[in-house]
């Protein structure tokens, strides 16, 4: 007898819910198609010739232990060269123990929603929210209740409010979830008063942070800001980074920092998700780090994401109707752009794609899914006469909407 595999689905698959932007990637695989709609870094600057040596080393020097399983933690050296580099950054206290190498910040943000959620825990959200978060928790039967973003990051008097509707009705959030730096969608950094502030509250109403920063070193304009980990250490936050961003995501690897019962759950829940991430990369990783290389890298992407990111502004001024608004980001891959009088961007993403350019549609980021009138723009894959063309073929479908 054939087996219906949809009546044996857990109740937790039947709440899985498909990534818009795979599913439009899908769409959008054309070479006529100028995509905005991507979140990936320009490989175009990625040093094949660098990478090559330090592969070529990594399996000369490491042999056989570079092909094995590792430990579930990772490669000590790598996990002593970024504990080092997050110290530089103003993290104190840290110990080897509170430092671990993930599958990229994907695994994750999977990992922290397997360690803290039950079904129907309420977990605290900005709205808009990166998307693959949103996914991880949810697809945990988390409970999003969202504080909206402006210019300076998440807004702290309506997180105060939200906090104080949820004690008033018992519930007890698990964790806030923040991406501070050049967010993901909104492209907007959370100011540094801000991030007193958010400790601030972490602190009186007792929750943890995680804050997801793949974007904090692909600033290129104004000064950096420090951490939450930075200013408010491992008691309230936990940490989750990425090589996606600042090296090359097909290395799948990031790490995670959280003081040690928070990892202690985090590392048994690693062993049953995938035992250890790979060690070929984690070990190629740390020769091209310790070379001084990534850091090279980085300078070449915060050299020309600039030009992009004001190809796209440009643009924007020139070819989108004076009553839309957007984001005008100091670093990372996006811009977010809010549509005039009501125009609703999902319902003309098919005009869009037959107009040969894609974005990826705003409603995807709000767990609510209560806004149709955003799009993601995606300034770093694409070279500044395409993004021009891109943003002018937007711009011209958006006036004839008027
Ligand atoms: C905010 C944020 N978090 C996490 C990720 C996941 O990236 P990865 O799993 O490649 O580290 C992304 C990817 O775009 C992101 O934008």
């Amino acid at each position: 007898m054939a087996v219906n595999a949809a009546e044996l689905f857990s109740d937790r698959a039947r709440g899985f819910r498909a990534s818009e932007i795979r599913e439009l990637l899908k769409l959008i695989d054309s070479p006529e198609i100028i995509s905005l709609a991507g979140g990936m870094p320009d490989e175009r600057f990625f040093p094949l010739d660098r990478m090559t040596e330090a592969s070529t080393f990594a399996l000369k020097e490491y042999g056989n232990k570079a092909l094995q399983y590792g430990s579930t933690e990772g490669i000590k050296k790598l996990r002593v060269l970024l504990m080092d580099r997050m110290e530089k950054e103003g993290v104190r206290g840290l110990d080897l123990d509170n430092v671990i190498i993930s599958t990229a910040s994907q695994q994750g943000l999977s990992l922290v929603a397997q360690v803290f959620i039950n079904p129907g825990d309420t977990v605290i959200v900005e709205e808009p929210s990166y998307l693959g978060a949103l996914q991880a928790f949810v697809s945990m039967q988390a409970e999003c209740c969202s504080v909206p973003v402006d210019q300076d990051g998440m807004q702290m008097d309506a997180l105060e409010e939200k906090l104080n509707e949820l004690q008033a009705a018992h519930i007890r959030p698990k964790f806030l979830y923040t991406v501070p730096n050049f967010h993901n969608p909104a492209g907007v950094t959370m100011s540094l008063e801000r991030r007193k502030k958010l400790l601030e509250l972490a602190e009186r109403y007792a929750f943890l942070i995680v804050e997801d920063d793949p974007y904090g070193e692909i600033r290129f304009e104004g000064e950096p800001l420090p951490s939450l980990l930075a200013l408010g250490g491992l008691e309230h936050v936990i940490g989750l980074r990425t090589f996606s961003k600042i090296s090359f995501p097909g290395l799948r690897l990031g790490w995670i920092v959280a003081r040690e019962d928070v990892m202690n759950k985090i590392i048994v829940g690693k062993q049953a998700a995938d035992l250890c991430s790979p060690a070929l990369t984690q070990y190629i990783a740390y020769e091209f780090i310790n070379r001084g290389w990534m850091d090279e890298y980085l300078e070449v992407v915060r050299r020309e994401y600039p030009k992009k990111k004001n190809a796209m502004i440009e643009a924007l001024k020139m070819y989108f109707p004076s009553s839309a608004t957007w984001t005008d980001p100091q670093g990372g891959l996006f811009v977010w752009a809010k549509t005039p009088d009501g125009i609703d961007t999902q319902a003309m993403f098919t005009e869009a794609i037959n107009a040969k350019v894609a974005y990826v549609v705003g409603v995807a980021f709000y767990p609510h899914r209560d806004d149709n009138s955003h799009m993601r723009l995606n300034f770093s894959a694409v070279d500044p006469e395409h993004i021009t063309e891109g943003i002018h073929r937007l711009g011209d479908l958006l006036k004839s909407k008027l």
